[in-house]
């Protein structure tokens, strides 16, 4: 525990995206910080980044980079005129190379900590009252109190336990044991296809896993623009993954070293035997403990803190922010803004934040990311919209990458011509959205984008012939389509 001081201008809970980017700009604008977490990684030595880091987002992206060159040597490498004798897997290599960046991320943050003279300090923390927390050292469990004039929560989330599948972190696991398995499974079967799920079935799936995915919804993906998902279910499927949709579990239980899985779908009861199951039914806030119950902090029924539009907590000077809130979808960029919302806020600055061209993305094989509404969204408004649709197949450099699947839409108000929502499927998903997201941010209409040179040969075209398209004028497309 680095504690230099018993009283800080701020002291932020939590060290995950929201919390750390938080401490930084407090650090820029003058203000004594000091940012309490208490994560430790495998070694158990203290890390900063909070699950995101550690064991979600970006552990699970370090990962799915190494399953798609498995399968990319595995499947496509002789396409280029590559021969390999044999390709083998040492997944626990694999798992440390994943370890070991999380691990060089965490500390190059903690680098940033020092630079900035934020005090990390490595403990449990509780919000006493609106000014006091007490924080309790991680080895020693020594206690003590610390001051602050402003306090922000930052202590992210976790995933949530379904009662009819108890997690052993053996057979039946969370999302963080599905990134640390030391051996293939044969048969692996994943509750809930939102993006955590299909996320870690791009990875196992690739690295050669039967995977089937249980989906209670019967609509895929559904908070997505429709066209997309149906494009992406259609990818999905041929790449091997076994999508039940409409599929709810009722029952997970270990029966001699498998896992037998019992389900219900329109058609009856189903069972099914698999090596592993992954529970992937989405996250809940970690505001358990979080206050001590004197200091009355305002929770909902299903423990989100309460917030007004400003992040204020019911409490004076006490901010919550990220995944702890109800605010907008549970995304790490989204949290990190909040946090550097609330951080200038505290110094006197007032500099709104606009979630409507927030940018989601779902870290699969081909990625899929989009801004702004989507296609049913604007019909269901009654807006008089036109759509732009080009697809990756007819752009040079997707051809020449072998990475062809997918499509660029782009939405625009049928009278003023603003783009009102861009959806991507394809490789560099994630890549390819952000200059949708500037040209939304400055009100761009799509002539803006089509006027607009592009690099060629580079992905980005696809965006400028979808903006093209929209006006019947792709260059790379036949006339009329
Ligand atoms: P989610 O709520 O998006 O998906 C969970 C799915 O599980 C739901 O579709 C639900 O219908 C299904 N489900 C629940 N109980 C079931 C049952 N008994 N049988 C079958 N299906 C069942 O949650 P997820 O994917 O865990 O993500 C959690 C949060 O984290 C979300 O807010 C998500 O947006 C965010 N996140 C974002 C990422 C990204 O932006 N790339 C990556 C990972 C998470």
């Amino acid at each position: 525990m680095s504690k230099k001081h018993s009283h800080y201008d701020v002291i932020i809970i939590g060290a995950g995206p929201a919390g750390y980017a938080s401490a930084i700009r407090c650090a820029q604008l003058g203000l004594t910080t000091a940012c309490i977490d208490s994560w430790r990684n495998k070694k158990g030595q203290s890390r900063l980044g909070g699950s995101h880091l550690n064991t979600g987002g970006l552990a699970t992206m370090t990962l799915l980079e190494s399953a798609k060159i498995y399968h990319q040597f595995n499947q496509e490498i002789a396409k280029h005129g590559i021969h390999v004798d044999a390709i083998s897997m040492d997944l626990p290599v694999m798992i440390q190379r994943k370890d070991k960046i999380i691990d060089e991320i965490g500390l190059k943050m903690a680098d940033l900590f020092a630079h900035h003279k934020i005090d990390h300090i490595q403990a449990k923390a509780r919000l006493l009252n609106a000014r006091q927390v007490e924080v309790t050292a991680l080895d020693t469990q020594a206690y003590s109190i610390l001051n602050a004039e402003h306090i922000i929560l930052a202590t992210g989330s976790s995933p949530i336990k379904l009662p009819c599948a108890t997690v052993d972190n053996e057979f039946i696991i969370d999302s963080i044991t599905a990134l640390n398995l030391q051996e293939v499974p044969k048969k692996l079967a994943i509750i809930g296809a939102g993006a955590v799920g299909l996320e870690l079935a791009s990875i196992w799936n690739r690295l050669g896993a039967e995977t089937i995915l249980l989906e209670a919804q019967e609509n895929f993906l559904s908070l997505l623009d429709q066209q997309i998902s149906r494009e992406a279910y259609r990818i999905y499927c041929q790449q091997g993954l076994d999508l039940r949709l409409g599929a709810r579990v009722v029952s997970a239980k270990k029966i001699n070293r498998k896992v037998t899985v019992d389900y219900q779908d329109q058609e009856g009861n189903h069972t099914l035997r698999v090596d592993k199951l992954i529970v992937a039914c989405g996250r809940k806030p970690n505001s358990e403990n979080l206050a001590a119950p004197e200091a009355d902090l305002l929770l909902d029924e299903n423990g989100y803190v309460h917030v007004d539009e400003n992040f204020r907590t019911n409490l004076p000077g006490v901010y919550a922010v990220g995944d702890l809130t109800l605010i907008g979808p549970m995304l790490a960029h989204k949290g990190m803004e909040e946090g550097l919302f609330v951080a200038e806020l505290i110094a006197g600055m007032h500099n709104p934040l606009n979630y409507d061209n927030l940018p989601c993305v779902i870290y699969t094989e081909p990625e899929i990311a989009w801004v702004g509404q989507t296609e049913q969204a604007l019909h269901a408004a009654g807006e008089a919209i036109k759509i732009g649709i080009f697809p990756l197949s007819a752009t040079v450099r997707a051809l020449a990458m072998g990475k062809t699947e997918g499509m660029i839409k782009i939405i625009a108000h049928a009278g003023n011509d603003k783009i009102l929502g861009v959806h991507i499927i394809g490789t560099q998903a994630s890549e390819l959205i952000a200059e949708a997201v500037l040209a939304m941010e400055f009100s761009a209409s799509s002539e803006d984008l089509a006027r607009t040179i592009h690099a060629r040969p580079t992905l980005s075209e696809a965006v400028h012939d979808a903006a093209l398209a929209l006006k019947q004028r792709a260059l790379h497309l036949p006339p009329g389509k």
